[in-house]
């Protein structure tokens, strides 16, 4: 920019500037849900800061005095508390946004022009702050749309280059908050395949914690972008001031958790800015994911609770609607199918009583066959040895058995070994000139390139209008990024963000096409699970680890975040743990079975069929209920978590023993939560294997407030290993 025009635009910010009022100036902007708020302030200066974040106050004026109590030094730089703190400029501490502009500098500063707020209906609202640089045509606009009454903000930002020359991001944040607490405690993730959701809480200390992937496909493998982090001390089921958020981003994602020298939390989540610098031309803007976070003062359980009613209400794919149970054939057969074997299971998905069948991995490739996992995927053509009558010929077989017809897909990936490998080595993402290295025998392919778009929509579209009775879809995602380079992007380091746009394009396209038909996001497990993918998906698969004592561990972290509804939960022969055992759990959310139906004893086939039964039974509670955790096994040697309907005359409560100690049990009652106090209620145990010893309950009912206040003791020990109770209103 030459001094003239540099000058010119200065003058014209300044003109800007003068023309905002003194009252715009020291205005406090409340972003408010029921009970919460965050305060931003404009200072005399037109710097846009949190003044408090937390329990909303009555008198919003009183926010301004907030930050005078705290007596914890001076913030030489006067931003630590900016709501999106620029880089390269005044700023000492880890910027929310840093940026090159056309002409190679690096500062930003920006300064408040307006804000505004949109209504989208009584309960949906969206505040949008629009900040402009004093010295450079680049703007920015933080987004916060307000849940009101499930206390969720989702927060997301647009920086839009109106300079004349390119703009480069070095790092674009989705959201920056400033927490107050006296402690900040950190409950974080981590994990592996068939280990996914491993929790650790550490009190953050002075200085950066941070939690990110750079994995670019199956991104949450080793850490999902969920997190809670707890003020003062760590919250509690039912007590303490938590935050539970997560980046809806199925990529690269950066969450930074400074603790800064006021000793306040400074939160910065977003895209990760690894080998991601992102070049706006001219006029061109970019929008980051959102950040979602709920934040409760009455701990963990109302916050998932929050979460959860958002998640349906709002986000999760057809989050109100119905689901359909099924049986799944992977762990049943792997790779060794034909049409007869899966005749046989289609019979049998009728006589267990689901209402689908899920063919899995293994059903195409000719050249390549897919009999295992090193040849095969890219050529979605069906194997003519193994369905010689395609796929049609089962959706059709389905029919006539009385039930729907689900494929599974993994269309993101290519084996070597495959015809598209050999006709499309440029849709591969690899280093031209160095040696692939291949994760579960495959490479991803490219999905910043349009025609590879085209490419995955069309593996869709294809089976779709062949079969236009196909109801269920499980997309897998078993590969990482390795090797980053696509041969089609000027611009390498647009990779790890245009490959998520090209998958969140492909599936806005199949959504449009096939709005009804049910879709399953399945990473080798959990290895991608977020709110950026479930807008697409009815449920996720989350964990290959079906061992039903695990996956009580492991349900139990999802559920802090995710709803029952969405859980993908599968009774499989994973574990010792008796077949009634193995359903308990997996009831807990969206029912299905992957086990050899033909092989079950005649006790525990008629148990299964009547476990179907009773889950149709109850399954509506489970699904749209407030779940209540109301024993953790990592406190306990037991765990047990309840649902209760909206009309609070309808519960369901899950027990499992989760230690082999000797005398281990529910030695006391376990209190239960979320009834009406006021309400008689009859407790009746179900889903009983036949031989079981132990009667179905009493004839007593007992007031709400009794169980609130005394509890009810399942007796789960190492003899009734688990018990599920049904709590209905004695009328
Ligand atoms: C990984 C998934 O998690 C499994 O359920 C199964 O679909 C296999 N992939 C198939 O290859």
């Amino acid at each position: 920019m030459n001094v003239c025009r540099s000058k010119k635009l200065l003058s014209v910010l300044f003109t800007f500037s003068v023309s905002i009022s003194f009252a715009q100036r020291n205005q406090i902007i409340p972003i408010e849900t029921q009970h919460n708020v965050i305060a931003l302030q404009v200072g005399n200066d037109l710097r846009v800061s949190t003044a408090y974040f937390g329990t909303k106050l009555k008198d919003t004026s009183e926010y301004r005095f907030v930050r005078q109590m705290y007596r914890r030094g001076d913030d030489y730089s006067g931003i630590l508390n900016s709501a999106y703190t620029p880089a390269g400029s005044r700023n000492l501490v880890e910027p929310a946004i840093e940026v090159r502009h056309a002409n190679g500098n690096t500062s930003l500063d920006l300064y408040f022009v307006s804000s505004a707020v949109e209504k989208t209906d009584a309960n949906v609202s969206v505040t949008n702050i629009l900040l402009r640089d004093s010295a450079y045509a680049l703007e920015v606009s933080l987004f916060f749309k307000v849940y009101y009454k499930e206390d969720v903000v989702e927060q997301w930002t647009v920086i839009r280059n109106k300079e004349k020359g390119n703009v480069t991001l070095q790092k674009y944040a989705s959201a920056n908050l400033y927490l107050t607490g006296d402690q900040y405690w950190l409950k974080q993730f981590h994990g592996d395949w068939a280990k996914e959701m491993q929790p650790e809480v550490t009190r953050l200390t002075a200085g950066i914690k941070v939690l990110d992937t750079k994995l670019g496909t199956r991104a949450h493998l080793y850490q999902p972008p969920t997190f809670m982090v707890s003020l003062d001390k760590p919250a509690t089921e039912d007590e303490g001031k938590v935050l539970l958020g997560q980046l809806e981003w199925s990529g690269n994602f950066k969450v930074d958790l400074e603790v800064d020298p006021l000793n306040n939390l400074r939160l910065i989540a977003g895209i990760n800015p690894f080998a991601s610098e992102y070049t706006l031309k001219p006029n061109q803007q970019f929008e980051t994911p959102a950040f979602v976070f709920t934040f409760s003062d009455k701990g963990t359980g109302e916050a998932s609770r929050n979460l959860h009613r958002w998640a349906r209400n709002y986000k999760l794919y057809d989050g109100k609607g119905d689901r359909m149970t099924l049986l799944n054939n992977w762990e049943a057969t792997f790779f060794n199918f034909d049409e007869p074997i899966l005749a046989g299971l289609l019979k049998d998905t009728k006589k267990l009583g689901v209402d689908l069948f899920l063919l899995d991995d293994g059903w195409f490739g000719n050249n390549y066959p897919r009999n295992n996992d090193r040849a095969g995927l890219g050529d979605w053509q069906e194997n003519v040895k193994k369905l010689p009558h395609g796929v049609g010929f089962l959706v059709r077989e389905a029919e006539n058995n009385g039930v729907k017809f689900g494929i599974w897909v993994e269309p993101e990936m290519v084996n070597p070994k495959s015809d598209l490998y050999l006709k499309h080595p440029e849709w591969v993402i690899k280093q031209p000139n160095r040696q692939e290295h291949l994760y579960r025998n495959q490479l991803v392919l490219d999905l910043s390139n349009p025609k590879v778009q085209n490419f995955v929509f069309g593996i869709l579209d294809t089976l779709f209008t062949k079969n236009p009775n196909l109801a269920f879809i499980k997309w897998d995602c078993n590969a990482v990024i390795y090797n980053a380079y696509s041969s089609f992007l000027e611009k390498q380091s647009h990779l790890y963000v245009d490959y998520v746009k090209g998958l969140y394009n492909v599936l806005d396209r199949v959504r449009a096409k096939y709005p009804k038909v049910e879709m399953m996001l399945c990473s080798g497990g959990g290895g991608r699970v977020d709110y950026g993918a479930l807008k697409y998906f009815n449920e996720f698969w989350l964990s290959d680890n079906t061992d039903p004592l695990e996956r009580v561990f492991i349900q139990y972290e999802y559920s802090y975040f995710y709803p029952a509804i969405s859980h993908s939960n599968h009774v499989t022969d994973w574990g010792k743990q008796p077949l009634k055992y193995r359903t308990d759990v997996a009831m807990m959310g969206k029912l299905g079975f992957d086990i050899v139906v033909s092989k079950l004893s005649p006790k525990d086939l008629e148990f299964a069929q009547k476990a179907v039964k009773t889950y149709d039974s109850i399954k509506t509670i489970i699904w749209q209920g407030d779940m209540y955790r109301l024993a953790d096994p990592r406190e306990n040697p037991y765990a047990s978590v309840m649902y209760v309907n909206e009309l609070k005359d309808k519960a369901v409560m899950f027990n499992y023993i989760t230690s082999n100690r000797y005398g281990a049990g529910s030695l006391s009652p376990i209190k239960l939560k979320g009834l009406d106090p006021a309400k008689k209620y009859k407790i009746r145990e179900i889903n009983i294997y036949q031989e079981s010893r132990f009667g179905n309950g009493s004839n007593n009912s007992y007031s709400g407030d009794y169980l609130m206040t005394v509890g009810y003791n399942p007796g789960v020990n190492s003899n009734r290993m688990s018990v599920v109770l049904q709590i209905e209103e004695a009328k």
